[in-house]
């Protein structure tokens, strides 16, 4: 990685299953970033405390997460992938920068008044509503110049940047305000159930995501029977939603432009055309899960991927930390051998 490029910076929580929304919308752009960039990115099972988990579930998760990134292409060779709890600094930054920021500020975020939502504020966790401090301090913590995020994650972006620029008057400089980063195209996946609604791994009806370890059968089973219209035209179209969701998966996919799928398929039928789209989508996810069971069969290599990562993460992480330690005005700390 070479020290001169800028710091991009993104982080997920751990999730067992992702779907092609994920794949197409974050993981692909992610990998084309790698050669441009120093690339962080971080596992948050901190953040995923904060609503309720079951332990084993998280241990297994972050697991099978990494284990995905990796065979979507994040080559460990060319980046820094690392846990968020195996490095120091994130929880410890996100206290200082939480004594600087006003809680109604916190109380605003759209993301947490839609969770809070229908629960009486006695039963929240609290954690819930510091999330987007924690968030600050992962991103501040590597004195990131960019972050890609989607669109539900701008906003606590955008408070990222008003606590650096607060920390930064308060003591004096000390953090880049943090630019995000705009992701390509692709990153619209619908339901296939619901086109309406985007694809995602908490839909009730499991059968509008098309999951990265689905099996082959069933990848092709939830794309024949993706909802459609009553017509028989293969055109994206905003009266053809599904239709319209199918060429745009099709195209992302294939790296071809929609008004070539719609030339090549006129005057087929939808169920040619969704065979082709599950050919395209087989054919993408399984040198994935192949590449998936090889890296969970051996551990050893995932382990040795973290240790590498939270390495170089908890150099860049010490050094931070110690700064703003200093400017915030605590008296150095004792160098404590093991
Ligand atoms: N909140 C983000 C999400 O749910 C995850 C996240 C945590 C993150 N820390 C971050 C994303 C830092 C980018 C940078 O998607």
């Amino acid at each position: 990685m070479g020290k001169d490029k800028p710091v991009i910076l993104t982080c997920a929580q751990p999730t067992g299953h992702l779907h092609l929304g994920n794949y197409l919308g974050a993981i692909k752009n992610w990998v084309s970033l790698l050669d441009d960039y120093q690339c962080y990115f971080g596992i948050v099972d901190l953040h995923a405390i904060t609503v309720p988990y079951t332990p084993a579930e998280l241990r297994k998760n972050t697991y099978a997460c990494l284990a995905q990134y990796i065979a979507c292409g994040l080559d460990p060779a060319k980046c820094r992938i690392f846990v968020q709890s195996h490095i120091i600094g994130h929880t410890e930054l996100a206290w200082v920068l939480g004594c600087l920021t006003p809680l109604g500020q916190l109380q605003r975020m759209t993301q947490f008044k839609d969770k809070a939502r229908g629960n009486d504020s006695g039963s929240v966790g609290s954690g819930l509503l510091y999330y987007p401090i924690l968030m600050a301090a992962d991103i501040l913590l590597y004195n990131a110049d960019l972050v890609p995020v989607g669109d539900d994650q701008k906003q606590h972006l955008e408070l990222t940047r008003d606590i650096a620029i607060k920390f930064n008057n308060t003591y004096s400089p000390t953090f880049k305000v943090p630019e995000p980063y705009k992701q390509g195209s692709g990153g619209r996946v619908m339901s296939l159930q619901d086109p309406m609604n985007k694809m995602s791994k908490s839909e009730t009806n499991q059968s509008g995501a098309l999951f990265l370890l689905d099996p082959p059968d069933i990848l092709r089973k939830k794309i024949m029977s993706a909802v459609t219209d009553t017509g028989k035209e293969i055109v994206a179209r905003e009266d053809k939603l599904g239709i319209t969701n199918l060429l745009n998966i099709m195209s992302a996919v294939t790296n071809r432009p929609v008004p070539d799928l719609e030339k090549e398929f006129t005057g087929q039928g939808y169920a040619a055309f969704k065979s082709a789209v599950a050919d395209a989508v087989v054919a993408l996810f399984q040198p994935i899960q192949e590449r998936y069971n090889a890296l969970m069969r051996d551990k050893e290599v995932l382990s040795q991927v973290l240790q590498e990562g939270a390495a170089d993460a908890q150099k860049r992480a010490y050094r931070m930390i110690s700064k703003v330690y200093r400017k915030a005005g605590f008296v150095e700390r004792p160098s404590i051998e093991e």
